[in-house]
């Protein structure tokens, strides 16, 4: 399963990455999980003691001049097109209960930047992953619509956008699927968090439209309070341990009808 979790900021994507990348591996598959948001936090979220320790991808020079040919920053000139970066998950992920974690990094945006030897690194890596067949891939992507237009992830399984009960997270869905669907990614399905009650699955069944839901996370104070405490958000509570699980089914159930 290739997954690509994205959304309105602050609606729960890096929680959602980091429970689907423990739910995937606790079924016996091979995960890696990359954290694509420039303000990154997965590593935390996943209980990292140390995630500032852990230098992101773009700024790994030498990694960068050895994959590419040419120094990091480089704009305009010539680098490799198709780097060997099959060794970069064993060499720079860092390891939480089994589960692999790259951190990407603050990517240029826009204009020469977006050619540069460290963006172009990123986006073989991904693509890479996204059709090795030997593991499981959550992309922990950053807010907003911005970054599908980069294609780097158009051809993910699915496309999973995560909103709460909210107008402006249900804006923000409708506008990542529309653009999802211009780009030719194969499926769009939402995913609904922080519920509290009936009220709210309802409010976000009516507002998702035609955007196939997969289910629902209750609100659950004990993912704010692991958040708070540095500990790994997948082990926090009982119940949402068990509503991801429901969520993977639902998942695996959609991709499979849809292949
Ligand atoms: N189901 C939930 N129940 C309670 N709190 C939650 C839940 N999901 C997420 N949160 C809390 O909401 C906040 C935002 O979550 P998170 O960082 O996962 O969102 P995000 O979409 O990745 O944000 P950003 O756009 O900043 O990357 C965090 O404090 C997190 O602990
Ligand atoms: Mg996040």
């Amino acid at each position: 399963m290739k997954l690509a979790v994205t959304g309105k900021g602050g609606v729960g994507k890096t929680t959602v990455s980091a429970l689907l990348a423990h739910a995937f591996k606790s079924a016996g598959h091979s995960v890696v999980a990359i954290d694509c948001d420039p303000d990154s936090n997965l590593l935390a979220c996943m209980g990292y003691p140390h995630p500032e320790n852990v230098k992101p991808l773009v700024e790994l020079h030498a990694l960068i001049e050895e994959k590419m040919g040419v120094k990091p920053g480089t704009t305009g000139g010539m680098f490799r097109l198709n780097p060997f970066v099959e060794d970069i998950p064993d060499r720079y992920a860092v390891e939480i209960d089994g589960i692999r974690v790259l951190v990407a990094g603050a990517v240029k945006k826009g204009g020469a930047g977006c050619y540069c030897p460290e963006n172009s690194l990123i986006r073989a890596l991904i693509s890479h992953l996204l059709v090795d067949e030997k593991s499981d891939l959550v992309l922990d992507m950053e807010a907003g619509v911005e970054h599908l237009s980069r294609g780097t992830i158009r051809t993910v399984d699915a496309l999973l956008i995560v909103v709460e009960p909210g107008l402006r997270s249900v804006e923000t869905a409708i506008r990542v699927r529309d653009l999802a669907i211009d780009l030719g990614l194969k499926r769009v399905i939402a995913l609904g968090n922080k519920i509290q009650n009936e009220y709210d699955v309802g409010f976000i069944r009516k507002a998702m439209q035609d955007i196939e839901l997969v289910g629902f996370l209750p609100f659950d104070v004990h993912i704010r309070e692991a958040e708070i405490a540095g500990r790994p958000v997948a082990s926090a509570s009982e119940q949402m341990r068990k509503a991801i699980h429901d969520v993977v089914t639902a998942i695996e159930a959609k991709t499979a009808k849809l292949s």
